[in-house]
């Protein structure tokens, strides 16, 4: 996945936005080292290290890197693969947002966490649960489907119990796994759903001559369900998760 930074950052600041809410699962006193796992613009943490932690940040975006480093000179940024973490019994906490449910080697991701992890230490994340943005995505592979292109969507939107279970079968003692709606407005009013299908969508699977068709398609199937009040609100299901290493 390459990622364009500036469409996240000018339009898509919401993802770090509403992750501010996580860091009351975290304790950020000036003793603690935090793993910030996919960290993108690096904006969480950056608050995070404000607090006095001590924070590093990974993503496995090199322009994520750059931007994050080019912001906040005063933390550390590293680029790297979440699934393939070398850390041992490093940190108190690993703390991620937004980012899980691009990985499709879950095993591999929290057996690397487990082992960054002090003895005790937490693990406090977020990711698109079961039925995330379901609507959205329907929409998009039927209307790409009608201009001859199979979307294959590789994104992992997991139940609270599937989750549970992985939790437990890679080292950590589940704490809290709570799923939720979360409706969310999205920003530039009408162009809001094709930005977000850009940002997030395989829209380049889609010949560019078919785009326009293709976005058209999915706002007015979406239009009665999903514009409210000038704005589209994309259908967001969060997982949010506290687990501790066993
Ligand atoms: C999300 O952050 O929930 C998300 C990301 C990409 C596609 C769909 C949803």
């Amino acid at each position: 996945m390459h990622w364009n930074t500036t469409l996240y950052k000018e339009k898509h600041s919401f993802v770090p936005e509403y992750g501010k809410e996580l860091l009351q699962y975290v304790n950020l006193d000036p003793d603690q080292s935090i793993l910030d796992v996919g960290c993108g613009t690096g904006m969480l943490a950056h608050l995070m290290a404000a607090h006095g932690a001590k924070v590093v940040g990974l993503d496995a975006s090199e322009d994520m890197i750059a931007l994050a480093k080019e912001s906040y000179p005063d933390v550390t940024f590293v680029a790297g693969d979440a699934t393939r973490l070398t850390f041992r019994e490093e940190f108190d906490t690993v703390f991620s947002n937004a980012v899980f449910h691009w990985i499709q080697h879950q095993g591999d991701l929290l057996d690397g966490i487990c082992r960054a992890l002090k003895p005790g230490g937490r693990l406090v994340c977020e990711l698109g649960a079961k039925g995330n943005t379901q609507n959205i995505r329907d929409a998009f592979s039927q209307a790409a489907s009608h201009v001859g292109v199979e979307i294959q969507s590789h994104f992992f939107f997991p139940t609270v119990d599937q989750y549970e279970d992985l939790l437990m079968e890679n080292g950590f003692v589940p704490e809290r796994v709570v799923a939720f709606d979360r409706p969310t407005p999205l920003a530039e009013r009408e162009m809001g759903l094709r930005n977000w299908m850009i940002q997030f969508l395989p829209v380049s699977d889609i010949p560019e001559h078919q785009r326009e068709r293709v976005f058209q398609e999915v706002e007015n199937q979406l239009r009665p369900r999903l514009w409210k009040e000038g704005r589209w609100m994309a259908d967001y299901r969060r997982l949010r998760v506290v687990a501790r290493k066993a």
